[in-house]
Parts: structure tokens; sequence; C-alpha cells
């Protein structure tokens, strides 16, 4: 049985010793890096420069939620809009495991910029258990890079890696959260890469836009859903553009126009994932929603009924 307490003191006390100068933390706003963050600033309060990268893949209003969580605890915060950068370097980029490792190369030359500038000689990440098994670490398979791991280059330069988190499960880490009382403890997973494979094909920033927006919708319409008591709300959910076109009507017209998958999964760790059964009602609302303000570009809604094994929970 995990114990959060127990973790803490342990993980604090580690934490003292590794950060032994200047630090900088990398944080998405998801809970695995707020939690190793928080940890950290508990462990180093005035060593520490939390910085966010924004990618230009990042959901609806991130800067200003990640702004609005992290200053009332005090944390040094740095976001750096870096959109321009990881957009040149996604251009023409179809292949998963490219974007991944692209990402993951860009990310670190943001992060040695800032350290440079502070000095620092550590980056804290919020690595969990599943980012490295994944991504081939232990006996298995390489399944998808994850970002935070198999994109990394393998000279990470001046910075020592310090990863507080690297062997808990998800729902520990979430327990955790709710222990240190975080207002992120029960925020879905968001995947590293961001909506950058959430976009099937090339991740333009038009595209983006467009699953970022439908990404919202599927956000809002579960989240309201659910305080309705209509459904439960599932472990993980979004949407995803495909890169395919399809025949559609608007208006009058013959439309020739994109697809958007919702994707829903029930998981305890994302390791194993079973497809969401969700009301007809809610589905069709945003399927109304997608098609209403993406009708320029989105001409059908579909939703996965894919367990994982097979599929994996991201599309990408
Ligand atoms: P998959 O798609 O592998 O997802 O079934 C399992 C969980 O991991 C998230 N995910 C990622 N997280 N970097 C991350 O930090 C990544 O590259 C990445 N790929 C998937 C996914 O959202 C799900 O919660």
């Amino acid at each position: 049985m995990f114990d959060a307490v127990e973790f803490e003191q342990e993980a604090t006390a580690a934490l003292r010793e590794q950060l032994d100068g200047p630090a900088v933390i990398a944080l998405s706003g998801g809970v695995d890096s707020t939690v190793a963050a928080v940890l950290a600033h508990k462990a180093a309060p005035t060593a520490l420069t939390a910085v966010f990268v924004d990618t230009g893949y990042m959901r609806k209003d991130e800067s200003a939620r990640i702004r609005a969580m992290l200053e009332p605890l005090g944390m040094q915060l740095r976001i750096v809009d870096a959109a321009a950068r990881f957009y040149a370097q996604l251009a023409g980029v179809t292949d998963p495991e490219v974007k991944r490792k692209r990402i993951g190369a860009t990310f670190i030359e943001v992060f040695a910029a800032v350290a440079a500038e502070i000095d620092a000689k550590v980056l804290v990440q919020g690595t969990i258990a599943p980012d490295w098994i994944e991504s081939g670490g232990g006996l298995r398979d390489t399944i998808k890079s994850h970002h935070n791991v198999g994109g990394l280059p393998a000279d990470l330069g001046r910075l020592r890696l310090v990863e507080p988190l690297r062997d808990l499960y998800k729902d520990e880490v979430r327990t955790l959260a709710r222990h240190l009382k975080l207002p992120n403890a029960e925020r879905q997973p968001f995947p590293g890469p961001g909506l950058a494979i959430r976009v099937l094909g090339e991740a333009t920033p038009k595209r983006t836009a467009t699953v970022r927006e439908a990404v919202a919708i599927v956000e809002e319409e579960f989240e309201a859903a659910a305080g309705r008591k209509e459904m439960e709300l599932p472990w993980q959910y979004f949407a995803a553009l495909l890169p395919v076109r399809t025949v559609g009507v608007h208006g009058d017209l013959r439309a020739y126009g994109e697809v958007i998958v919702v994707r829903a999964v029930q998981s305890l760790d994302g390791m194993t994932a079973a497809y969401s059964k969700i009301p007809h009602s809610v589905l069709e609302r945003i399927s109304i929603r997608i098609t209403n303000s993406l009708r320029h570009d989105v001409n059908r809604v579909v939703f996965d009924v894919t367990n994982k094994p097979p599929g994996t929970i991201e599309w990408e």
C-alpha cells in the first residue's frame, strides 16, 4: 500500500541532497510534473526555477492556468513562449516517433538555455514508471518513445537529470497530489508532446488550432455532463484530428473536410485501458458543437471503441 506521507519525507530528503545548486524544473501543468516541482520546491525552495515551455502544442488557455496554479505556491516560475521554434522543428514531419524525438530535443535545448542563464546544474522531471517502461526500459519493446525519456539526446550537456517520481504509477502520484493539496490532483493526464501527437500527419499551426478547439469542447462537455451526473468522468478524454478527408454537406454545397475522433478511456495507470461507454446524448452534443465551431475544417466526428491493447490510448 502506497504511503504518501512516507514517500514525501523520503523523496524530499533525497531531493535535498540532489539539489545542490540552482535547478530548473520541467513543468507541463499536469499532475506528474506539478508534484515533482512541489516536492523539489519543498526540498530546496530558493534553488529552483520552474520552467513552463509553451510549445504551441498546449491546450487552450494553458499558460494562464499554470500561472494561476503555481504562483500562489510561491514557486519561481518562468513561462517561455517557444511555439515558433517547435512549429519549425515539426514542419513536414508526419512520423510519430520523429515528432516525439524532435520535441524532446527542442525541450532540452530550451531548458538548457534557461539553465545556462541561471547557472543550473540539475534538471528535474516528472517522469513516472509507465513512461520509461513503455520507452523500452526493462525487458519490453519500445511501444512509444515518451518524449521525456526516449526523446532525450544521449548527451544532456551540463545538466544532471533528477526524476523523483520514477518508480511511481499514476494512481500513486494522484494520492501524493491529494496529500499535497494540489488543485490539479484529479486532472486527467496529458502527454508530454502535447497536441502534436493528436494531430495525425503534419502538426501545422492551423491543424493544431483545430484540434485544440476540439479538445477543449470534449473536455468541457464531458466535465459538464459528469457535473450533471449524466456520466462518470473517464480517466482520460480528448479529441484527435485524423489525416483523412471525407465528403459532407455544408449548407447546399458539397464539403470535403477533416475528421475528428473522440477518445475516452477508463484506466488505472495507463498501461491498459477500456474504452468508456459514453451516453449518446453527450456524444451528439460534442459532435454538433465541433462541426459548428469548426465548420470550415471539420465535417465528421467519430468515436473510438478500441481497448488498450490492442490500441494505445493516444492515436500516435
Ligand atoms: P498510450 O498512448 O501509450 O498512453 O497508451 C498512455 C498514457 O501516456 C500518455 N502518453 C504520453 N505521456 N509523453 C508523455 O509524457 C508521451 O510521449 C506520451 N505518449 C502517451 C497518454 O496520454 C496516456 O495517458
